[in-house]
């Protein structure tokens, strides 16, 4: 049976402001994306997730769209994204873009209409003296601000996001539009931003609290899984197996499973993974609830949000988190499904703790009042050459958008590509070996008795062994190792360490 491109895909998340800088402004663009595909194809993805490069003000750094159909100046031009398309291709990776549907920039067309007093039937716009309601921004403070005609305006996010009402059928006709633009490019899929927030409960009342719980008002309302099943008849409407990756943030796989269904979207990112502590008992956990609940899984460790995973698993002892963050890859990439990677997580980078109030340029950070850091620490621009900033992601003697920390320099791409013992050539032989077991495994898993700490299981050929405890464990019965995360010791696995061990 032919298995859809999408199922067991390895998917290389791009944050294009911080990829790789071609036009000199310290900001990263289409342009330095395309010199640096060989990389990608090199390190052995399938295809690369491109975050927002439209036309915005950056109030979110791009998660604020002005025109859904253009590229800001900032990133290059249409003919650019053009070119991308066809030479990524031509290399044989996928183009999967971000589609924003929660909210615009207030820079849009449509929100500078209803500043005028016109047409504010496509965003949420209330009357009162005081907000509609106690939603909080899920960057800190209201989620409404008030014009000086006195109405407000909800917005989820930063002030310059506004809500639409997706409960006014031009909504979904717009974006029905912008995926086809963007499909008749030659995209292969779309990452839905915030897929679980377009729809507010009627009445807009008020919640006890801000979690993502199931009967919230605000997130994962019924109504907007309508908006997935149009989008599906139009994915499908297209040949070349298009798809689309939900950001969907719930309590449970069930939730979760309700955005897959056969009529809805192919994928939903699984982020009860990265949420998983180190702790076998929790990975099983999360493994056993996902391939339960959902027909297609997808693994995810980091991205552009969050706390990347080698400084999230780290200890008192230096060097924990990077073996536990290369044990959970190779155990990440052994699950059935799909894997999500993060720019940089390849390099084994850590997320940059020590900006400076002054570089970090966050709404998280402004919106809670420098109380949070923010999400700048795993946007730092990449490192992948040369002794000093900008690191070769700029020409030299240009400041990338956020400061890299010294210790970039022993981290580049340059520094560590032909190192056998580097993260980026443990990444390599991971994808490598993967793409050889593809198709020559089957889907599902199968636990195998373990030892207290470690976790054994087996797809066909294969058997993947981690050891979360804090003493060696046996290696389970194997004919050779194909991949270590670290050094066996004889027929021992150390602690923080994964396998992959061939068994027939
Ligand atoms: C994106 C964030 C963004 C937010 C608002 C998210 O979930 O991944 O980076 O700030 O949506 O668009």
């Amino acid at each position: 049976m032919d298995i859809p491109w999408w199922r067991d895909a390895v998917v290389y998340e791009i944050y294009v402001r911080s990829f790789a800088d071609a036009s000199g402004d310290g900001v990263g663009d289409l342009a330095g994306i395309r010199q640096r595909l060989p990389y990608l194809a090199e390190l052995g993805v399938d295809a690369i997730w491109l975050t927002p490069f439209y036309t915005s003000p950056m109030a979110d750094g791009g998660y604020d769209v002005a025109d859904y159909r253009d590229v800001d100046p900032l990133f290059g031009t249409l003919a650019d994204f053009d070119a991308l398309v066809a030479e990524a291709h031509a290399h044989g990776l996928r183009v999967i873009v971000d589609v924003v549907p929660n909210h615009s920039s207030d820079a849009h067309a449509w929100f500078q209409q209803a500043l005028r007093g016109e047409r504010r039937d496509r965003y949420i716009f209330r009357d009162g003296d005081a907000p509609p309601n106690n939603w909080q921004s899920t960057f800190g403070g209201p989620a409404w601000t008030r014009l000086p005609d006195g109405q407000w305006y909800l917005h989820l996010f930063a002030p310059g996001q506004p809500d639409f009402d997706w409960r006014n059928r031009e909504v979904h006709q717009e974006f029905l539009d912008v995926l086809r633009f963007w499909l008749d490019k030659g995209v292969d899929g779309f990452r839905i931003d915030v897929a679980m927030g377009l729809y507010k409960a009627e009445g807009l009342p008020d919640v006890p609290d801000q979690s993502f719980k199931a009967e919230s008002p605000i997130w994962g309302r019924p109504e907007v899984h309508e908006v997935y099943r149009e989008w599906r008849k139009l994915l499908d409407s297209y040949d070349g197996e298009r798809m689309a990756v939900g950001e969907v943030w719930t309590d449970s796989a069930e939730d979760l499973a309700l955005y897959v269904r056969p009529d809805e979207l192919q994928q939903s990112f699984n982020f009860a993974w990265l949420q998983a502590p180190w702790s076998p008992t929790a990975f099983k956990q999360v493994i056993d609830d996902t391939l339960g609940a959902v027909p297609s899984a997808t693994w995810v460790l980091s991205n552009h949000d969050v706390v990347r995973h080698r400084t999230r698993y780290e200890t008192a002892d230096p060097g924990t988190g990077l073996s536990r963050a290369k044990a959970a890859l190779l155990m990440m990439l052994a699950l059935p499904g799909s894997a999500y990677l993060y720019q940089g997580e390849e390099l084994g980078l850590p997320e940059v703790k020590e900006l400076p109030p002054e570089a970090r340029q966050d709404p998280v950070f402004f919106q809670s009042g420098g109380e949070l850091p923010g999400r700048d620490g795993c946007r730092v621009p990449l490192p992948w050459s040369g002794d000093a900033p900008p690191y070769g992601f700029s020409p030299p003697g240009v400041d990338p958008w956020l400061p890299q920390p010294a210790l970039f320099r022993s981290m580049s791409v340059e520094a560590q590509a032909g190192d056998a013992d580097s993260t980026l050539e443990f990444y390599r032989r991971a994808l490598t070996r993967r793409r050889e077991l593809r198709g020559a495994i089957p889907y599902n898993l199968e636990w195998l008795d373990s030892p207290g700490g470690a976790l054994f299981f087996t797809r066909g050929e294969l058997t993947c062994a981690i050891n979360c405890g804090s003493g060696p464990v046996p290696l389970p019965p194997h004919h050779r190792v194909i991949l270590s995360s670290g050094p066996l010791t004889g027929n021992l696995l150390p602690p923080d360490t994964a396998a992959w061990l061939h068994t027939e």
